[in-house]
């Protein structure tokens, strides 16, 4: 009789887990951001969670457990300077905060001023029990944790790093932590070392004393009518920014380094590649099957279109690609004319099925995060030509962990890359290694997609996991580091000196008196 019942409880808890309501946001408009957004969504909807979406890119036949609110008419909020004609000619600085900090700061505005949002928002009946976001060097969204009263998680799609581990515990440490704009990883040279440290002084003051004021006018502007509505206050700003329950990482130690985190920030990294393998078109899995040498997959992502390449550049290679006896893939978003018979553009490539076949056996690539990933998932050595952003820093850690090679994004590209697959894959231990990472990748206790839903799910049950938060936020920067305890023993030296001279003087003065008198 027992057993029965256990039976039945077991079967109705495995059958009636319960479904919250999400709400998840990735505003940025940019295709990689995308994927990562989909990835999170996809997870949860298949755990049976009933998911508000706000998205710029909207799917055409969403399930039925997914509301999608549209914000593509914000898809023009970056301006197109991410081109390669531009990078290449030096034309823009790519690394410049004050156009970002413009940039991403439009994005922000216009999501939350978008009339679909702006209806979500202003529903007074409309609960959540649980906010994701993405994090992308922008904090105001937080206000929307406030609108729901519900606990929020960060997304961050990048590897671990100090402006998002700040928000739920400590900067990392810059001697032996990237800063992802910088383009250098760990060991550091001296130089190096002294560049992290200051980048990390330099945007702290930036946020400090400029950024974070912005942020916080515009989060009062925005939510307190909205809480005004629900017939509530808002929280000061600093205590919601604070107040993040998790975060999301998209990274993974096989990838990056063995940073040490707080127990909030859980490592998913690979949880956008579908679980199940996608098969190839018939055309290309005949190419891929059929090529006797290997291919050669070439691709550089979707901000950086190939057709704003100098022509010099896309004469120069594919020369060099029919000078070689391997089956070239180029992903490419237009016709060329003169092609060498081994050389095939296609201008949608399903990346991970590419990937994924035996026969390729080389990944060209900007050296995206999301990219480098797959390349890890499914083992496969890369030659990276990182051209903005973290490409650097990605390209940098991979050349270090021994399955990457980098060449530089110049106007001798074709040349230097001909030298270059040349010799990746003349040596062994480049494709070796990428099956080592990628087992280290694949061995975990489960998979990235189940720990993200089981996260998630986690935050909610514990209303907002407290258990998880790191102490450390809740030391000023003075105690952290011991000023108190310095002012402590300044204070007690100069005391003790104090009294050490009127004891000095005391002595000595009574032994002049004494002298003194004797003269008399
Ligand atoms: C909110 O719910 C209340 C009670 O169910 C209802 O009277 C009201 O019309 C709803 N408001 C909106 C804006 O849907
Ligand atoms: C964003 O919105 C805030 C307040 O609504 C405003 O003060 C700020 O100027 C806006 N910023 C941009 C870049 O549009
Ligand atoms: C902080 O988060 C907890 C748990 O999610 C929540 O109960 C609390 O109201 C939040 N505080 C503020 C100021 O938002």
């Amino acid at each position: 009789m027992n057993k029965l019942c256990f039976l039945i409880f077991v079967f109705l808890n495995a059958s009636f887990s319960e479904s919250y309501k999400i709400l998840v946001s990735f505003p940025v408009p940019s295709k990689s951001h995308k994927i990562l957004g989909d990835g999170v969504v996809r997870h949860l909807v298949k755990a049976g969670h009933e998911v508000t979406y706000i998205t710029p890119y909207p799917a055409n036949n969403p399930p039925s457990s997914l509301r999608q609110i549209d914000i593509s008419s914000d898809v023009n909020a970056f301006p197109d300077v991410i081109n390669l004609k531009a990078i290449l000619q030096k034309e823009v600085n790519v690394q410049d905060w004050r156009q970002f900090f413009a940039i991403v700061t439009r994005v922000a505005n216009g999501t939350l001023s978008n009339v679909n949002v702006q209806r979500l928002l202003n529903d007074p009946n409309e609960t959540f029990d649980l906010f994701i976001t993405e994090w992308f060097f922008t904090e105001v969204q937080i206000g929307i944790a406030a609108v729901y009263d519900c606990p929020y998680i960060w997304v961050s799609t990048i590897e671990p790093h100090w402006v998002i581990t700040r928000l739920v515990d400590e900067y990392l440490h810059p001697a032996y932590n990237s800063d992802m704009l910088l383009g250098s990883s760990p060991p550091f040279s001296f130089y190096e070392r002294v560049l992290q440290l200051t980048s990390q002084l330099m945007m702290t003051a930036i946020k400090v004393f400029y950024t974070n004021g912005i942020e916080e006018k515009t989060y009062t502007d925005v939510f307190s009518p909205l809480l005004a509505k629900r017939g509530k206050v808002l929280p000061p700003y600093n205590e919601v920014l604070y107040n993040a329950s998790l975060i999301i990482g998209n990274s993974h130690v096989s990838l990056g380094q063995a940073t040490r985190l707080p127990q909030n920030y859980k490592s998913v990294g690979g949880y956008h590649i579908d679980d199940v393998e996608t098969s190839l078109p018939e055309d290309l899995k005949q190419l891929l099957d059929n090529a006797k040498y290997g291919v050669i997959y070439f691709s550089m992502g979707s901000i950086l279109k190939s057709k704003d390449m100098p022509d010099e550049i896309k004469t120069g290679l594919l020369r060099i690609f029919g000078e070689l006896k391997y089956t070239i893939l180029w992903k490419f978003e237009e016709a060329l004319p003169n092609l060498p018979s081994n050389v095939h553009i296609i201008q949608w490539a399903p990346q991970q099925s590419i990937l994924a076949h035996p026969n390729c056996i080389l990944f060209i690539t900007h050296g995206g995060l999301l990219s480098t990933t797959e390349a890890i998932h499914f083992g496969k050595p890369i030659i990276g030509i990182p051209a903005f952003a973290d490409q650097f820093t990605n390209v940098d850690r991979m050349v270090k962990k021994g399955f990457a090679k980098k060449v530089d994004l110049s106007f001798t590209l074709a040349e230097d890359l001909k030298e270059t697959i040349v010799d990746i894959l003349k040596d062994p231990s480049y494709a070796k290694r990428a099956k080592e990472l990628s087992f280290i990748y694949h061995d975990r206790p489960a998979t990235p997609g189940a720990e993200l839903v089981h996260w998630a799910e986690h935050v909610v049950r514990t209303r907002g996991a407290p258990h998880l938060r790191s102490p450390a936020l809740h030391v000023p920067l003075h105690q952290k580091c011991y000023l108190d305890l310095v002012a402590l023993l300044v204070a007690c030296f100069i005391l003790i000196r104090i009294v050490l001279r009127k004891l000095i003087n005391l002595l000595f003065n009574r032994k002049k008196a004494v002298t003194k008198k004797k003269q008399n």
